[in-house]
């Protein structure tokens, strides 16, 4: 009898640990935040200086030994006007928390196009990496001021999208219009391909506020991926698209060969026509998964294309596997300057490279961000963590001087919002920092076809000022989804408390008189033990959910919406053994950053020690 009840209170008292291991473990949860190593893969935009970082891979603290990659289920970003003082320096928050849960895919290489106008932005393309997609695709969009994802269903176009991950996506808040050009199709990155992975050709547009998705022209028939694609305000009032490097597939047969990048595709958003035009200078050596965005002068009298890193490309044989550098292609006169390691040649930094980084200009291009990127030079498995993996490029060089200080990587300034043209591009477009480039077509002039091109160059696009499609007027800051976020976290503690004090009370009832005895520390720690596994069975159940909804299921309390299971796009259970979150219990502080790195050249050391790009 007293066994026997002893058996349910130490049956219950294991029910109670569970649920309050889960409930610690729901609501601290393995965070990219806490317990940060690296991400790459990721998509990223900035909307109102806040820089949303969703999807891709995400390591933790654990990493270095066990190897483990995560979904990156979170949607969360960096407050570029909210400084925190890590270890003395200064860096913009990283804040989690906003609302993404299992009914919108985590992906890699997808597109966030921004929409600053409507404050919101939409999820395209990208590969899901554990599991499939369950259904078509549909057009996502997080609403940055309800905090919330809205549906605008499948793309209206016929035949339907091939939905493709890491191809060339940009979205402009400027023209209200987002584009993906090529990427590799397969059944991870849409439902219902039943042929072998493949690389596209297709070219898409939507069109924010007409909903209208549609396909466009492909600047030729030969399909390419991994390359990189901006939108710079030159032509016509919708702008163009600058497209370059990446994978191209030429001979029909799938073998795949670098698109070299001396090779510049331009595509003219006004009258969908693309141009293809010759580069000089420095060229980068052949990469792929690299990343740009553009800068251009106050008097867009130049559009510099910032790019950084990349996986190099075979042939030919380079003595690295990733680039750690940074070049920029001035347009319009189609030159290649490098800025980044200030070698001049092609000499790469052998440590440090990366691949699968994101990159966005901040604060009105005066300077660009860096996000992850997966190392693939010894050490292969070191962490990123200073920063939560973002580095800050001055687009001026450090404080915008445009001078011949060639310090490029320096902490953030949130006060500085005015661009400069850095001297590398002056000096071979002339002019000075604040415009006035007077070489404004290629050295060698337009390759030959290009009349038009030429002529769209010599013009500079302002786009209409958008008007926003909804009620915008309240005031961004603090409308975000953090504060409501931080209410839904609240809300969750308050409810699981409540449970727990309920299994509490329960338990104590199931106990009755008996005294209850004192366990030996053996058994207490079997009975642990137990738990703990029980949270990683589960956590490896749930690892696509987010912590506070997972918190709510497991709490029986809110309700869940009525299509969400059937709307799942990741196959449950699909994580490869590496889904699950790990236990808990890491101390949370960003650990030192412990690891030597060689420096090129003789350039003063970069700060602190140990940050690839200070
Ligand atoms: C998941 O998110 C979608 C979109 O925001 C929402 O409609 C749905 O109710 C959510 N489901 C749950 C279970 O919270
Ligand atoms: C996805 O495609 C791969 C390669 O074509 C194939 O081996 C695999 O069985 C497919 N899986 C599903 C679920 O369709
Ligand atoms: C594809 O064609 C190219 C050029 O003809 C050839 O070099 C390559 O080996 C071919 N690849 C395959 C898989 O047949
Ligand atoms: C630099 O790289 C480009 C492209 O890979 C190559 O054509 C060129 O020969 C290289 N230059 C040197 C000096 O290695
Ligand atoms: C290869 O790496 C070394 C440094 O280890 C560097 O001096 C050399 O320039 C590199 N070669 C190229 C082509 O980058
Ligand atoms: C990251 O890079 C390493 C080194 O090249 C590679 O082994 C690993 O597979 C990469 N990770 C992913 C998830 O692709
Ligand atoms: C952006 O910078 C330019 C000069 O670099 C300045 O003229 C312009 O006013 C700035 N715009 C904003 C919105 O701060």
């Amino acid at each position: 009898m007293t066994r026997l009840q002893q058996r349910l209170g130490s049956q219950s008292f294991t029910v109670l640990l569970v649920l309050l291991f889960s409930t610690i473990n729901w609501v601290i949860g393995a965070s990219p935040k806490e317990d940060f190593c690296r991400r790459f893969e990721h998509q990223s935009t900035v909307i109102d200086d806040k820089l949303y970082i969703d999807g891709g891979t995400v390591n933790y603290k654990d990493f270095p030994s066990s190897h483990e990659n995560h979904d990156n289920t979170w949607l969360g970003y960096h407050d570029l006007n909210d400084l925190v003082s890590i270890k003395g320096e200064l860096w913009p928050n990283f804040k989690l928390g906003l609302s993404k849960n299992n009914s919108i895919p985590t992906v890699s290489g997808g597109v966030l196009w921004p929409d600053s106008v409507n404050k919101r932005f939409y999820l395209y393309g990208g590969e899901h990496m554990s599991g499939f997609p369950k259904r078509s695709y549909r057009i996502l969009s997080y609403d940055i001021l309800n905090d919330q994802w809205d549906d605008f269903g499948e793309p209206d176009t016929s035949p339907a999208p091939e939905i493709a991950g890491f191809g060339a996506g940009v979205g402009v808040s400027e023209t209200g219009m987002g584009y993906y050009y090529g990427g590799w199709v397969s059944n991870k990155s849409m439902n219902g391909w039943s042929r072998d992975k493949t690389m596209s050709s297709n070219f898409y547009s939507y069109s924010y506020d007409t909903r209208k998705f549609d396909r466009m022209i492909s600047p030729d028939d030969q399909p390419r991926a991994e390359g990189g694609m901006v939108w710079i305000p030159a032509g016509d009032t919708s702008g163009v698209l600058v497209y370059m490097g990446g994978l191209v597939s030429p001979y029909d047969n799938g073998t795949t060969a670098p698109q070299p990048l001396d090779e510049i595709f331009v595509y003219d958003a006004q009258d969908n026509r693309w141009a293809k035009q010759k580069a000089v200078g420095e060229i980068p050596q052949h990469r792929r998964r690299f990343c740009v965005d553009a800068a251009w002068a106050p008097d867009k009298s130049s559009f510099n294309i910032y790019l950084w890193g990349g996986h190099s490309i075979y042939p030919p044989v380079t003595n690295v596997t990733s680039y750690s550098d940074i070049y920029v292609l001035t347009l319009p006169s189609f030159q290649w300057v490098k800025a980044f390691p200030g070698t001049s040649g092609n000499a790469t930094l052998t440590e440090n490279g990366k691949y699968g980084s994101s990159c966005n200009m901040v604060k009105n291009m005066s300077q660009f961000i860096v996000i992850g990127g997966n190392y693939t030079d010894s050490p292969t498995d070191k962490c990123d963590d200073e920063w939560w993996g973002a580095h800050n490029l001055w687009t001026g060089t450090f404080q915008n001087a445009g001078n011949n200080n060639d310090k490029w990587w320096a902490l953030f300034n949130s006060d500085v919002d005015t661009n400069v043209v850095p001297k590398i591009v002056y000096d071979v477009v002339g002019g000075t920092k604040d415009g006035g480039a007077t070489v404004k077509q290629p050295k060698n002039g337009y390759d030959s076809g290009n009349t038009l091109l030429s002529m769209l160059m010599t013009r500079t696009a302002s786009p209409p000022q958008r008007t926003p499609t909804r009620e915008v007027s309240t005031p961004s800051p603090g409308t975000g989804g953090s504060s409501k976020l931080g209410t839904g976290a609240i809300a969750g503690i308050v409810v699981g408390c409540a449970v727990a004090l309920g299994i509490i009370a329960f338990a104590w009832w199931r106990v009755g008189k008996v005294v209850v005895r004192r366990r030996d520390e053996r058994r207490q720690r079997e009975m642990e033990q137990y738990a703990q596994r029980r949270v990683q069975q589960q956590a490896q159940e749930q690892a696509h959910l987010n912590p506070h909804q997972s918190f709510y299921e497991n709490s029986t309390v809110g309700t869940v919406s009525p299509n969400a299971p059937s709307t799942q796009w990741a196959a449950p259970g699909s994580h490869n053994g590496s889904g699950g979150l790990r236990p808990q219990l890491e101390p949370s502080e960003l650990p030192a950053y412990n690891q030597g790195i060689g420096i090129l050249n003789n350039k003063p050391p970069r700060s602190p020690p140990g940050h690839p790009l200070l």
